[in-house]
């Protein structure tokens, strides 16, 4: 099998890159290693910026995302039991964000790949990389028990922080940058109507808490938590408890219901540079993962292939190398503003294991900046909107 760009995994990274590829009109192959199914189902983020939006619509996989996805003009900050709103709209010359879930994404993703009858194949396994730093690097995999070899021009290395391409670079070519925070997420969707209009980021003693939502009847709320804190030690009804405890505002109600999905993530923040080795291009959570408080990983992913997309297209189009050899400097700018601000948020608005009264009084006294100078509330609502593509 030939192609011009073998592209590994079939998150938001890979599948953006394959349609962006296919309107330049490059061609490449998927490979994903889990079944339609489970990438199809599986439950993570929810807000999508601006940027990608528009860039749904552009790619003509926008349909749903226009008729069920919910846009919301602002944040709520929640602290010392009373709401501040952030106003997206009015801050950034009329931007804001929509919820639409990372799974709904992935299905019009899929779907419009497998329309065009391009390839996208699942259940793909022992993939391996070879001959990076040659002109025709080569991908072996194994697929319905066969083994089958992918040459190529270029790789994109978009298959998550677990993946096999980062890997494949020499260790020495690499410099690592990391921060584990000391608490987790434990996360639940509810069929229960959401309680306010937009999100809540609620600053606690007990500790953060966030509620969001995925339609007018479904809520997903989050809880900081131990990072290994095991789920069975959380049954509905202290979930209930301590988002009750966490959220309270006067004149305020959480409304429960059936708790129909639960788990637990941990928080890092994560960075590889550089972004490429060779032929091998990596994207996406396979470069960096940011704590999920600005709600930036989707999209930083997405903000990477476009870049990539753009280079292959300039490459295929004049011969031209030059932006491809700029990819990892031209998305580390971005990659840095994106780790500061997820950073930021989650220093902010969590508790550490060795804060004292003072930090507390200090999460306090930022908070208030935050909502009530201008250009501190500003400088949140570009960021959170998402900041503008290079
Ligand atoms: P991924 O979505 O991880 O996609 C990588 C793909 O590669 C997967 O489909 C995987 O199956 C495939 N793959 C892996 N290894 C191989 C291999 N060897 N061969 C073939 N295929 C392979 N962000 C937020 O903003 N808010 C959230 O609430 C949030 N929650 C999250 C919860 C969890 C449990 C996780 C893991 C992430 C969460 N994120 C969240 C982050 C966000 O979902 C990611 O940043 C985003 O999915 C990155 O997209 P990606 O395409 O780079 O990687
Ligand atoms: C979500 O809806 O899953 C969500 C929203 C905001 C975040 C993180 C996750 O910061």
């Amino acid at each position: 099998m030939r192609t011009q760009v073998a592209i590994i995994g079939a998150g938001p990274a890979g599948l953006f890159l394959s349609l962006l590829l296919q309107r330049a009109g490059i061609e490449c192959v998927v490979l994903e290693m889990h079944t339609r199914e489970h990438v199809q189902t599986r439950v993570r983020a929810g807000v999508l910026e601006h940027g990608t939006v528009q860039l749904m619509h552009e790619l003509g996989v926008g349909e749903r995302l226009k008729r069920l996805g919910l846009e919301h003009g602002g944040i709520e900050l929640r602290f010392a039991g009373h709401g501040h709103r952030i106003d997206f709209r009015e801050l950034t010359g009329g931007k804001c964000v929509t919820i639409y879930a990372q799974h709904e994404v992935i299905k019009d993703l899929v779907a419009a790949r497998l329309a065009a009858n391009q390839p996208l194949l699942f259940e793909v396994s022992d993939v391996r990389l070879a001959d990076l730093e040659s002109k025709s690097p080569r991908v072996h995999f194994v697929r319905e028990g066969k083994s089958g070899t992918l040459q190529c021009d270029f790789i994109a290395g978009c298959d998550g922080f677990h993946g096999v391409c980062r890997p494949a670079i020499p260790s020495s070519a690499l410099q690592l940058f990391d921060r584990a925070y000391p608490f987790g997420w434990l996360g639940i969707l509810a069929q229960a109507p959401p309680s306010s209009q937009e999100l809540i980021y609620a600053h606690h003693e007990r500790g953060f808490a966030l509620l969001s939502m995925r339609s007018p009847e479904i809520s997903r709320l989050y809880l900081q938590c131990q990072p290994e804190e095991n789920i069975e030690n959380w049954p509905d009804e202290r979930i209930w408890d301590e988002l009750q405890k966490r959220l309270a505002a006067s004149g305020w109600n959480l409304t429960e219901g059936p708790i129909i999905q639960r788990g637990v993530t941990g928080m890092r923040s994560f960075v590889t540079e550089p972004m490429q080795f060779g032929r091998l291009f990596l994207a996406g959570d396979a470069a960096h993962i940011v704590p999920p408080t600005g709600a930036k990983g989707l999209n930083l992913a997405v903000a990477d292939v476009r870049v990539l997309a753009h280079a292959l297209a300039e490459f295929y189009r004049s011969g031209s190398a030059e932006p491809l050899h700029r990819y990892s400097e031209t998305c580390l700018r971005r990659v840095w503003k994106v780790q500061r601000f997820s950073w930021w948020m989650t220093s902010l608005l969590h508790r550490f294991a060795d804060d004292n009264a003072f930090d507390q009084r200090r999460q306090l006294a930022e908070l208030d900046y935050v909502t009530s100078s201008r250009a501190a509330a500003q400088s949140l609502a570009e960021n959170y909107v998402g900041l503008p593509m290079e």
